[in-house]
């Protein structure tokens, strides 16, 4: 039995109405397994902008780093959008990433059996997919310098730099064939050698941590050859590690795999304790979808996935991480479905029905 604080930062749009969702599923594995949660909430994004100013404030990130995890909502909108603004909600989740040290973006693409019939792609594509894609999040071209507007000849230009070091690299390769064997055994590491300097030191540096996973079963492919190879073969691939921009990129493919962006969670994660466990921030891999926020349109379920992967990885809390997964499959298979995944002619749950749907089934 465990006492554990948690920081919770809704954000905008949609971001609150699932962020309480996931508040309330910890709450009801706490009730189930006898573990007290103590939750702390903060603005951050649009709303932290409009409230202070600025769009992740120092005390919210001492806050993160005095909790156990962080679990994140969505941020920006409309009302912010400005791309030349000097402040965008962006800054809040790039900046308390970078803060955090949260160099590992684990994002899962499994294909639910019962919602195969709304992905794009073809059924017989999809079976048994269960890809883990693993994007580093704290380097590459997101965080590189310079990263400018100049004038060149009097005319506008811009520059931006994908800068990595060999242990930003080394740390992903470690990650990556470790993961994968706790999985299927089978590691990609997705770059753009051909091209790129920064991807022909990440190829020469997996490839010198290689030998100490000789068990697993390793490929190098090219990130143009990766998004074709994604909807074409998914479930040829176990897990695969990728940078920054490229892991932004293939992650968002990834979750049309399984019909919607609503569905799909992910871990963020930095330095561990030696027994696997520390702080992490989790997120919905969708954003803030300001056309349906404030509906109770929004599907909980990336969320309520995010605090079952919370519970494992920052907390070390496998069976309760199970219970809350196997809750979310079966009121899947029971057809509990949001108006992002329901059939034609079907009602539609709301936000919170869908999330009771799951917790009911905690038991
Ligand atoms: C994501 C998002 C962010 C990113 C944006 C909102 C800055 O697209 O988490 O994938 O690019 O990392
Ligand atoms: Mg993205």
């Amino acid at each position: 039995m465990g006492n554990y604080r948690i920081l919770s930062l809704p954000g905008d749009g949609i971001g609150p109405e699932v962020t309480a969702e996931g508040v309330r599923a910890l709450e009801a594995i706490g009730r189930k397994f006898g573990h007290t949660f103590e939750f702390t909430e903060d603005l951050v994004g649009g709303i932290a902008i409009d409230t202070y100013g600025i769009a992740l404030r120092q005390e919210t990130i001492d806050a993160a780093l005095a909790s156990d995890a962080v679990l994140w909502g969505a941020v920006g909108g409309p009302k912010w959008d400005n791309p030349r603004a000097a402040v965008r909600p962006e800054q809040a989740i790039l900046g308390i990433r970078q803060a955090l040290g949260l160099w590992a973006n684990l994002r899962p693409a499994k294909v639910d059996a019962a919602l195969v019939e709304n992905s794009t792609i073809k059924a017989e594509v999809l079976d048994g997919v269960d890809v883990l894609i693993i994007r580093e999040l704290t380097g590459g071209i997101y965080f590189g310098k310079p990263q400018e507007r100049r004038t060149v000849e009097g005319r506008r230009a811009a520059v931006d730099t994908m800068f990595y070091t060999e242990d930003e690299v080394a740390r992903m390769a470690h990650l990556g064939f470790q993961l994968a064997r706790a999985r299927r055994n089978k590691l990609t590491s997705v770059d753009k050698a051909n091209v790129l300097e920064t991807s022909r030191l990440w190829r020469e540096v997996v490839a010198e941590v290689r030998p100490e996973y000789p068990d697993v079963e390793f490929e190098n492919v090219l990130v143009d050859a990766m998004s074709m190879h994604l909807i074409r073969r998914p479930s040829n691939f176990d897990v695969i590690i990728t940078e920054n921009l490229f892991g932004d990129i293939l992650t968002d493919e990834a979750s049309m795999l399984s019909g919607s962006l609503g569905m799909a969670p992910s871990a963020s994660l930095g330095a561990m304790r030696p027994d696997g466990t520390g702080l992490g921030m989790y997120e919905p891999i969708h954003g803030s979808a300001p056309d349906i926020a404030g509906k109770g349109l929004a599907n909980p379920i990336g969320m309520l996935r995010c605090a079952a992967l919370l519970l494992r990885h920052s907390l070390g809390l496998e069976a309760e991480a199970v219970a809350l997964e196997t809750a979310v499959t079966e009121a899947i298979n029971a057809g509990a479905r949001t108006a992002d995944i329901v059939r034609p002619g079907e009602q539609a749950l709301s936000t919170r029905e869908m999330a009771e749907a799951v917790l009911s089934r905690l038991g």
